[in-house]
């Protein structure tokens, strides 16, 4: 535990300091390493860690959670902090895959009202967008703070309603998943792919490296969870269409950026 808190705020450094080289080298002097030391250590002395939950957030006014994508865990963490958190408190989940209705009924009918989704895209620091996701029974009072707080993090929110993926994912995992097959069916090269979205669709990433970025048991999570909705006639079952190359390389351990091999053999 103490080690995962530990890379954590190493990530968060790591990230610190490319945004500080970047705010100082704008100055016409550049960048001094003072300037920036004293930028990223003013940041790091609000971040505090624990591994206690329930002291982390007795005083807080809202939480957000990033745990992993299991239903279960997300209940069951929520359901201990509603007990812990003050009434005022509003919930957040960064689910990128489960409807936030689903996690949130581990709550009492009132933090049921101060629940919603705030989304968050890979890389945070550089990606401006957040989908903020008002759930069935998310009061309005609710979703307009939850709004009024992304904008103060200099972030521009759209507004969502709970269904799978939101918006972007929605788009992009049934994107995703036919680059895959179209490799499959041998129409194209994972590489040449990549060059053709970059080149001719002006994506900043190919579907592969982005596959790579995202991770590739992320995206087999969130597709084998809508191949269940799908089932269920949530959404077109020709969207999650399973992908056996995909499978193959998780099944492998090669997660991409994560684990150092995806598509790509070195990430
Ligand atoms: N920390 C801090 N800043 C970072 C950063 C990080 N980890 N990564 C990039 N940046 C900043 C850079 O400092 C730079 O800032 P300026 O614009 O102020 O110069 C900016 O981001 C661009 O970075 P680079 O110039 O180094 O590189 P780039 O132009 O190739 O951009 C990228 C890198 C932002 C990752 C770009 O390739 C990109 O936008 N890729 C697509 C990312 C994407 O689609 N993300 C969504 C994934 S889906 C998801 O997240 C949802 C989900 O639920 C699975």
């Amino acid at each position: 535990m103490a080690k995962a808190l530990q890379n954590g705020l190493q990530i968060i450094q790591k990230s610190l300091t490319r945004v500080a080289k970047k705010k100082f080298s704008a100055g016409a002097g550049g960048a001094t390493g003072e300037e920036m030391e004293k930028y990223t250590r003013g940041v790091m002395e609000n971040i505090k860690t624990t591994t206690d939950a329930g002291e982390a957030v007795s005083s807080a006014d809202l939480i957000i959670e990033a745990i992993i994508e299991s239903i279960k865990i997300k209940r069951d963490f929520f359901g201990f902090l509603d007990s812990k958190a003050q009434a005022r408190c509003i919930f957040a989940s960064n689910t990128s895959s489960l409807s936030i209705r689903d996690i949130a009924e581990a709550c009492s009918a009132e933090r049921q009202a101060r629940f919603g989704g705030l989304h968050f895209f890979n890389p945070v620091p550089a990606m401006k967008l957040v989908e903020v996701i008002k759930a069935e029974k998310t009061s309005q009072e609710t979703f307009d703070t939850l709004v009024a707080v992304t904008k103060q993090m200099g972030k521009v929110p759209v507004n969502c309603k709970d269904t799978p993926g939101f918006i972007v994912n929605r788009l992009l995992i049934p994107y995703m998943l036919e680059a895959v097959r179209m490799a499959e069916r041998g129409d194209a090269t994972p590489h040449d792919i990549d060059t053709a979205m970059e080149l001719g669709a002006g994506y900043p990433m190919g579907p592969f490296k982005l596959l790579d970025f995202v991770g590739l048991d992320t995206t087999t999570f969130i597709s084998d969870g809508w191949r269940e909705k799908a089932d269920r006639g949530e959404i077109p079952k020709e969207l999650v269409e399973k992908s056996a190359l995909l499978q193959k390389l998780v099944d492998e351990g090669k997660l991409g950026r994560k684990s150092g091999q995806g598509f790509y053999d070195r990430v």
